[in-house]
C-alpha cells in the first residue's frame, strides 16, 4: 500500500517513515531537503526531493496513494516571526497544495502534523481542543490555518482529514544545534560539552514532553481509526507537564539563564479525545525518554 510522508526526512518523519517501513507499506517521502538530511531515511523509503510549493511536480508522486501524512513545514517560532511570509508559503500554501494533490488523487486520508502553539496563552488547563485558538506567532497561525484548511477539505471535499496537535516532541535525532536546536537536544549536547545548560528565562515555564515514538502511534491509529476523518483536531501529548528546571535536573550539569522568548507559560493537554477516537494513549514517561537519550549521547 503506497504512503506518502511529506518531510519525510526530518526529526518526527524520518521516525514515522520508518515505522511505516517496517510495517510493510511502500512508502513515498517528500523531502526538499531544506532542513531534513538524507542520512535520516530509512534506505526503503522512495525520496523525491520536491518543494511542496511548487504544486505542478505533486501529481505523479501522489497517484495511487492511499494515505498522506503532512509533516513538512518550516516548524519554529523564531523563523516566522522574522520573515513571515517565507514561512507562510512552507507552512501554508504548501499545505493547500497537498490537500489539493491529495483530493485530486483521490487519497483516503490526509494527517496532518499540527501544533500546540495554535492555543497559545489560555486561562485554563488542561488545553482542550474546542478551546479558543490564541497562537502568539505566525508559526502558530500558520499551523492553525493548515488545521482549518484540512477541515474544509473534508467538509466540501469529502477528503478525509485529521489534524494531530503535537506538544513539544522530543527523543532520538532531534536537531542539536544552530537555529533549530530543540531544547532537550541542546542541552544533552551541553551536558555532553560540560558546558552549562541554557534556560530561557528562568525555567519555571512547563511543556508536555511528547516522545517521538508516542507521535509515531498516533499517526498510524489516525491514518486507520474508523471513528475519525472529517477534520477532527486532537491533541497528541505527554500525560504530566514538567518544567523546564527540572529537565535540566534529570540531564544534570550547571545552568546559566538567559533573555525570554514569545512562548506560553505552561502547557498541559487533555488527552481524553485522543483516548476516544484513536485509542491513543502516551506509554514513554519523560524519566524513561531521557534515560535513552542520556545514554545515547553517553552521559553517566
Ligand atoms: N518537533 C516538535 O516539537 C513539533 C511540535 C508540534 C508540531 N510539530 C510539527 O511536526 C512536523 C514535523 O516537525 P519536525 O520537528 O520533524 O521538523 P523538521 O524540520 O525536522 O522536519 C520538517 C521537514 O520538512 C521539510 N520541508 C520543509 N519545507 C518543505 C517544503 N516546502 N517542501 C518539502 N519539504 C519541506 C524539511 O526539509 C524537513 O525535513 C511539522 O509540521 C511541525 O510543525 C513539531
Amino acid at each position: 500500500m503506497k504512503v506518502i510522508v511529506t518531510g519525510g526526512a526530518g526529526f518526527i518523519g524520518s521516525h514515522l517513515t520508518r515505522a511505516l517501513v517496517e510495517k510493510g507499506y511502500d512508502v513515498h517521502v517528500i523531502d526538499n531537503l531544506s532542513n531534513g538530511k538524507k542520512i535520516n531515511l530509512d534506505p526503503e523509503a522512495k525520496l523525491h526531493q520536491i518543494d511542496l510549493r511548487d504544486f505542478s511536480k505533486l501529481k505523479p508522486v501522489f497517484s495511487n496513494a492511499k494515505f498522506v501524512f503532512h509533516l513538512a513545514a518550516l516548524p519554529r517560532v523564531q523563523p516566522s516571526i522574522q520573515d513571515p511570509r517565507n514561512t507562510n508559503d512552507h507552512n501554508v500554501n504548501a499545505t493547500l497544495n497537498v490537500l489539493l494533490a491529495s483530493r485530486d488523487a483521490g487519497v483516503k486520508r490526509v494527517v496532518y502534523s499540527a501544533s500546540s502553539s495554535a492555543y497559545g496563552n489560555q486561562k485554563k488547563l488542561p488545553l482542550r481542543e474546542n478551546m479558543e485558538a490564541r497562537p502568539l506567532s505566525p508559526y502558530g497561525l500558520q499551523k492553525y490555518i493548515g488545521e482549518l484548511y484540512c477541515k474544509l477539505f473534508s467538509d466540501i471535499y469529502g477528503l478525509e482529514t485529521i489534524s494531530l496537535r503535537y506538544f513539544n516532541v522530543y527523543g532520538p535525532g532531534a536537531p542539536t544545534e544552530g537555529a533549530y536546536a530543540m531544547m532537550m537536544a541542546r542541552f544533552l549536547i551541553q551536558r555532553k560539552n560540560s558546558e552549562p545548560l541554557t534556560i530561557v528565562p528562568d525555567g519555571k515555564q512547563s511543556r508536555a514532553f511528547t516522545h517521538v515514538r508516542d507521535v509515531v502511534r498516533a499517526n498510524i491509529l489516525a491514518a486507520k481509526s474508523a471513528k475519525v476523518g472529517s477534520g477532527e483536531v486532537i491533541n497528541i501529548a505527554g500525560k504530566k507537564n514538567h518544567t523546564v528546571l527540572e529537565i535540566a535536573d534529570m540531564i544534570g550539569g550547571p545552568k546559566v539563564f538567559i533573555e525570554p522568548r514569545l512562548e506560553p507559560k505552561h502547557s498541559l493537554a487533555d488527552l481524553s479525545k485522543a483516548k476516544k477516537l484513536l485509542g491513543w494513549e502516551p506509554k514513554i514517561s519523560l524519566e524513561e525518554g531521557i534515560a535513552e537519550l542520556r545514554k545515547l549521547h553517553g552521559i553517566s
